[in-house]
């Protein structure tokens, strides 16, 4: 695996794969890196002669309140278990790299009617940082595909949309959440929680089991279905943010006939914020 820190390098090397006839996939990531990343580098090997990741924290797309500086980093980790998932190329810009006008930056990605929902709600500019990087990004490799986690489902609804007003031609590909054997998503975040909010952390893909299986069942009361998710949550002692029946296509509130649904959750324990999801197709 070749690491590589700036733009002008990773060009070149794209430019040489590209000449010879290779499909390209990109997996961005922040580093800190787990089973879930990795089954993203795994889902993008099957799709692509090339694969390469990059690692950045994006100071962007933090909101004001969250620590930038806080952020996990383990460099020496991530690059051993990207070897080991057979990663072709690691993008690891410096954030001046990434950022040539810094603070100055004029451009900013904005996906109106998604930006400011759900997480948007709680993280201003968070979406608007993270869908500006992720362009970057698109602009320094122009991958064939790109691989996202449906663990931040809104995240890869944002760049599903972000790809298709701007006319992006990348295959955008959602992989499946990777979770702990009693059900807890894979996060960086976790490493956070104490052993007793470890514990509880469960109890939120819970609430989303129990919300998806009354779904299943033909209850439509969508309303009582978000109340009890909400109310488990607090059982459980943490500090809900929302839980929530949408459309999985574009996070809209749902009318009776749309059937590809997605049950969504977030959270707070003690410092830490959870969030998860499941989708469901009604029958
Ligand atoms: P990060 O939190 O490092 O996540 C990188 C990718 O890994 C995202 O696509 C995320 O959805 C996926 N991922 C995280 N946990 C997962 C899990 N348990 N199962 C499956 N996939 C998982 O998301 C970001 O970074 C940033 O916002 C980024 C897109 C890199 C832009 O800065």
């Amino acid at each position: 695996m070749q690491t590589l820190q700036t733009c002008e390098a990773v060009r070149a090397q794209i430019r040489a794969w590209r000449t010879a006839g290779m499909r390209i996939a990109l997996v961005p990531t922040m580093g800190n890196l787990h089973a879930g990343h990795l089954s993203l580098l795994f889902a993008a090997r099957e799709r692509a002669d090339r694969v390469v990741a990059s690692i950045s924290v994006n100071p962007l797309q933090f909101s004001p309140g969250e620590d930038h500086t806080r952020y996990p980093r383990t460099p020496e980790e991530d690059e051993r278990l990207l070897i080991e998932a057979h990663c072709d190329l690691l993008f690891a810009p410096s954030v001046e790299e990434l950022y040539p006008a810094g603070g100055g930056q004029a451009t900013r990605v904005s996906i109106r009617g998604l930006h400011d929902i759900l997480c948007g709600q709680f993280r201003p500019g968070h979406f608007d940082g993270m869908a500006t990087v992720v362009a970057k990004l698109f602009g320094v490799v122009a991958p064939d595909v790109a691989v996202f986690g449906e663990k931040d489902f809104q995240q890869l609804v944002v760049i599903r949309r972000m790809t298709l007003d701007l006319n992006m031609d990348i295959d955008i590909v959602g992989a499946p959440t990777v979770r702990a054997a009693d059900g807890l998503a894979l996060s960086s975040r976790n490493r956070y929680l104490s052993v007793e909010e470890r514990a509880r952390a469960p109890l939120l893909h819970g609430a989303l089991v129990s919300a998806v299986a009354r779904l299943d069942a033909g209850d439509n009361h969508y309303a009582a279905i978000e109340d009890d998710g909400w109310k488990a949550l607090q059982e459980a002692q943490m500090r809900p943010d929302y839980f929530l029946i949408r459309s999985a296509d574009d996070l809209s509130i749902p009318g009776v006939d749309v059937t590809h649904l997605v049950v969504l959750a977030a959270a707070r324990s003690g410092s830490t914020r959870l969030i998860d999801n499941l989708r469901i197709d009604l029958r």
